[in-house]
């Protein structure tokens, strides 16, 4: 018995596989670190209430996300450069979230065609980032909506990309255009076209619904306040993220900024999520506890997609699932709707 738990032993197996540019791309946070390295801890600092005498011999982790039913709330974040951890890049990925019964963000700077995506079967989000160039925004839109995208998610928390001090250039070195901005649309497009829109304002959460149809879900809220205008303005659901610390160092850790956000909009139809250092069952047991629909994992997926491709993933998903359901079983708590924050001890 005893050995390393398989979760804990895939960054460094990662690490043995990918090249270094690429291990350290995907592992670093923005500036001195302090976000990244803080979110795992912030999820461990909480403490339960566990319920006794409660009938816990069937669990069903599954619920629905935006109307998806999903197997497990654990989703998988949209992240960029997959095709450096595995030949297939976000196809494979794909495979292993549709095997493990869940949802794919695709990040729009994906190295796979909204369409290949969809024909995988899996259920997937489009992650957008708004540039300055609206006509070139609405194309990818549309193709997004053709590849069957379920949902927009806008990321709201990079205005500019946060400063790596780290960063390798030789990341930029090794990947190639296609692999990082397949969803491009045709055209002359000039680096200023390309560049982030950083005049934003909440309407454009009306204007993504209606160019798309779509629910659209704002990703990158730390805020109540914040979280309350995105619902005014037609959102359909909120991720608490600090986009894995790599935009403002110092970000308060999403395990603390969950609270805020989930109270500012409850009572809407909100769906509210949230990512940023879960690693563990009892971390998304927590994420639930105080108001969140589904959580998502970001490294985590690189690095199990590096080491065992779509079977890594789907494994990666289930074992993640069957810790959140021994927890559920061991709190008392046989279904997510009995996950409500009297689970948690003060502070919480
Ligand atoms: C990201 N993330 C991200 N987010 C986004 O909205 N669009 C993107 O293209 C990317 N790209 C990206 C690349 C890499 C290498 C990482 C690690 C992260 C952020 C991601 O969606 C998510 O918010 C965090 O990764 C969640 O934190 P954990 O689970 O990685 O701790």
């Amino acid at each position: 018995m005893g050995g390393m738990r398989w979760i804990d032993t895939l960054e460094s197996a990662a690490a043995g596989k990918l090249p270094e540019a690429v291990h350290r791309y995907y592992r670093q946070g923005s500036a001195a670190g302090v976000s990244v390295g803080e979110a795992t801890a912030a999820w461990s600092a909480y403490r339960f209430r566990p319920r006794v005498l409660t009938d816990v011999s069937s669990i069903d982790p599954g619920t629905t996300v935006l109307g998806t039913p999903v197997a497990t709330p654990v989703l998988v974040a949209p992240s960029t450069m997959q095709r450096m951890a595995d030949p297939d890049g976000e196809l494979a990925m794909a495979r292993g979230v549709s095997a493990a019964g869940s949802v794919l963000g695709v990040s729009s700077n994906a190295g796979s065609t909204f369409a290949e995506l969809g024909a995988t079967g899996v259920p997937w989000w489009l992650q957008i980032y708004v540039v300055r160039n609206r006509d070139l925004t609405r194309q990818m839109l549309d193709a997004a909506v053709a590849g069957g995208a379920r949902a927009v998610v806008l990321t709201v928390d990079t205005p500019v990309v946060g400063r790596k001090e780290d960063e390798g250039e030789t990341v930029w070195d090794l990947v190639e255009p296609g692999q990082l901005l397949a969803n491009l649309p045709a055209g002359d497009w000039s680096d200023d076209d390309l560049a982030k829109a950083d005049d934003l304002d909440p309407d454009v959460i009306g204007w993504l619904a209606e160019r798309t149809g779509l629910p659209v879900v704002v990703k990158g809220v730390l805020r109540g306040d914040d979280a309350k205008r995105c619902a005014d303005a037609g959102a359909a659901g909120i991720i608490v993220s600090n986009h894995g610390g790599r935009q403002l160092d110092g970000s308060i850790p999403t395990a603390r900024a969950l609270p805020e956000v989930a109270e500012a909009v409850a009572g809407s139809n909100v769906e509210v999520d949230v990512d940023g250092g879960i690693r563990r069952g009892e971390h998304i047991l927590t994420a639930l506890a105080l108001g969140a629909r589904a959580v998502f994992v970001g490294r985590p997926a690189l690095w199990a997609l590096a080491v065992d491709s779509t079977p890594g993933v789907a494994r990666l998903l289930t074992d993640l699932t069957d810790e959140l359901t021994h927890a559920m079983r061991l709190a008392g708590a046989p279904n997510p709707t009995a996950l409500t924050p009297d689970l948690l001890a003060e502070p919480r």
